[in-house]
């Protein structure tokens, strides 16, 4: 009996193997791409019914991002090991908490956020460190920049003015902080249609584009979109030179 069970299994395992080829090969990218589109569009949209990113909270602080990506965030710092987090856009402050909160469990890194205006209701957290202008203001570039040591390893998140010029314009201001082998992470990029938001106009994609046809220090690293669901669809740019 045993070299007919052999059989057996040694034909599930071919099958399998069979399945995974023909999957991988021909229908991955279909099924998954209508499938993930069509979920990252009602994922998005839900926040209008209270849902989703609507009410998203980190430690009872809320945040805008998608937490899907915040998991790649953590697998990241992980790996790098930061000494320096920069976030474009606080807002309420919830994704700075979070990044400060792995910080915490890896007992190293801080975190540079900054927003136009101060608000009153953003968490406490000797990690964070919050910085008030404009994301691209020389004086407030020149003030991050001031807090790099050499030898730092910077990671670097644009979550501000999801319009195309401002992205570009902080690429360009921040792409040089971020150390090689780290990452420089544009937000919704999803926008302007790619699959959500048609209507946006050129967003923080088409800023990646631009950015990417004339700096050959970052290339698109697809494997962190492994999750499916991501808003930062050829956004995390990790720097490679
Ligand atoms: C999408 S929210 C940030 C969400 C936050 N990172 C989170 O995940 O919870 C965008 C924020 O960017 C800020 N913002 C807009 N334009 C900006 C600019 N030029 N410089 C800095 N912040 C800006 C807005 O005030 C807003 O709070």
């Amino acid at each position: 009996m045993a070299p007919v069970r052999d059989l057996a299994q040694l034909l599930r395992d071919e099958a399998y193997v069979f399945r995974r080829l023909v999957y991988k090969s021909l229908f991955a990218r279909r099924l998954q791409g209508d499938a993930v589109d069509r979920f990252t569009q009602v994922y998005y949209d839900s926040h209008l019914l209270g849902q989703t990113r609507a009410s998203t909270h980190w430690l009872g602080v809320h945040t805008d991002k998608c937490p899907l990506d915040l998991w790649i965030y953590g697998e990241l710092l992980h790996e790098l090991r930061p000494d320096l987090i920069v976030e474009t856009g606080t807002y309420r402050g919830g994704s700075a908490l979070y990044l400060a909160s792995i910080c915490d469990l890896l007992g190293k890194g801080s975190v540079v956020t900054i927003d136009l205006k101060p608000r009153d209701d953003v968490p406490d957290h000797p990690r964070i460190s919050y910085l008030h202008g404009s994301s691209v203001a020389p004086e407030l570039v020149a003030e991050v920049r001031g807090r790099t040591r050499p030898g730092d390893v910077v990671l670097v998140v644009l979550d501000s003015d999801h319009r195309r010029e401002h992205v570009l314009a902080e690429l360009r201001a921040y792409g040089d902080l971020v150390t090689k082998g780290s990452y420089l992470v544009v937000e919704d990029t999803i926008l302007n249609g790619h699959p959500i938001s048609p209507e946006f106009g050129p967003g923080p994609m088409e800023a990646v584009e631009e950015f990417l046809a004339s700096d050959e220090r970052f290339r698109v690293d697809r494997s962190r979109e492994k999750l499916l669901l991501t808003f930062n669809r050829g956004g995390y740019l990790k720097r490679v030179r």
